[in-house]
């Protein structure tokens, strides 16, 4: 594996060495031994075009703890030279010359493909516009493998904004074609429902779905909820945009306290965050809330896949 681009290039296999490697990395980050210096004397560039608390900050927390220097650019768009109309290829060739690995956000989707093509180092797509988080869908899965205890089998229950958000794509992807038996609940408001390229590859799996805008009929009998927030920079309609505000604000689409009781004790609720109003502190106490601990896991699930990279690449490794 040279670039992580996409979901589609995690197989279960994969997947299993993956999440072997990042419980590693989880036992022992409290006690910094050995890997404090596994890559020490390497570079990690963080070029984020757009705005980021989990991603980048897991990412160079990552890398630090391999033993890496970091070098970043935390709003390329207005303090890099793109803002002088530099061209992403151009900035990759230069970044090529200071760094062992790049660390892209951006928001056109296939940026981190132009990115990676224009590199001779690994690149890893940290979210490129609507498309894809592969990364994010990563850690997510390692969290419901953790805190579910198993990653097949799974009644999955999705909502908020299943259309814009890139963390669902990339998501439902890894549970549908990696897994097997898992079921999908999609709940949103009609103008936020999840895309039909998404609908089609479940498809064409034969992947069981069904989808509905009422919190009470879709949390029933989940095992794993997975809520998003709107991802109104990434809305250009303002009408369609003002409606789906309205729908929001409804409260039909918050997980509160009368949300907990429409789904199982024993399910878990994810969320990549950050999150703004779809899920009210007041559960943040219950068993169910695994939110934070997931950003948490974006830390040893980072490690890994920078080690897979850096130790896959014949001129690094
Ligand atoms: N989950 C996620 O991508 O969060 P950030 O935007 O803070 O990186």
């Amino acid at each position: 594996m040279e670039h992580v681009l996409s979901s589609a290039q995690f197989g279960k296999e994969d997947l299993g060495d993956l999440f072997e490697r990042a419980d590693y990395f989880k036992k022992h980050n409290a006690e910094p031994r050995d890997e404090a210096t596994r890559h020490l004397g390497r570079s990690l560039c963080t070029l984020f075009y757009q705005p980021s608390t989990r991603t980048r900050l897991s990412f160079e927390a990552a890398g630090g703890r391999l033993g890496m220097s970091i070098i970043s650019t935390e709003n390329a768009a207005d303090f890099s030279s793109a803002i002088k109309g530099e061209s992403i290829e151009d900035t990759i060739k230069i970044v090529n010359g200071y760094a062992h690995l790049i660390v892209i956000r951006h928001p056109e989707a296939g940026s981190a493909a132009r990115a990676a093509e224009a590199s001779e180092i690994p690149v890893i797509n940290a979210g490129d516009g609507g498309n894809e988080h592969p990364t994010q869908a990563l850690l997510d899965t390692y969290t419901i493998r953790e805190k579910a205890g198993r990653t097949g089998n799974l009644d999955v229950a999705i909502g908020g904004d299943l259309l814009y958000g890139r963390t669902v794509r990339s998501l439902v992807d890894i549970m549908s074609r990696v897994y097997e038996g898992n079921t999908f609940t999609f709940i949103a408001p009609d103008d936020l429902q999840i895309s039909p390229d998404i609908e089609m590859a479940l498809r064409g799996r034969d992947i069981p779905y069904r989808k509905t805008s009422s919190l009470e009929d879709g949390l029933d009998g989940a095992d794993v909820v997975y809520w998003t927030r709107l991802q109104a920079e990434n809305i250009q309609d303002v009408y369609k945009k003002q409606r789906i505000l309205a729908a929001i604000a409804s409260g039909d689409f918050i997980l509160d306290k009368k949300a907990l009781g429409y789904m199982p004790a024993s399910a878990i609720i994810l969320h990549p965050l950050p999150r703004v109003g779809e899920i009210n502190p007041e559960i943040d106490g219950y068993p169910q809330a695994q939110y934070f601990k997931q950003a948490h896991n974006g830390l040893p699930v980072r490690q890994a896949v920078i080690d897979r990279l850096l130790s896959n690449h014949a001129e690094i490794a």
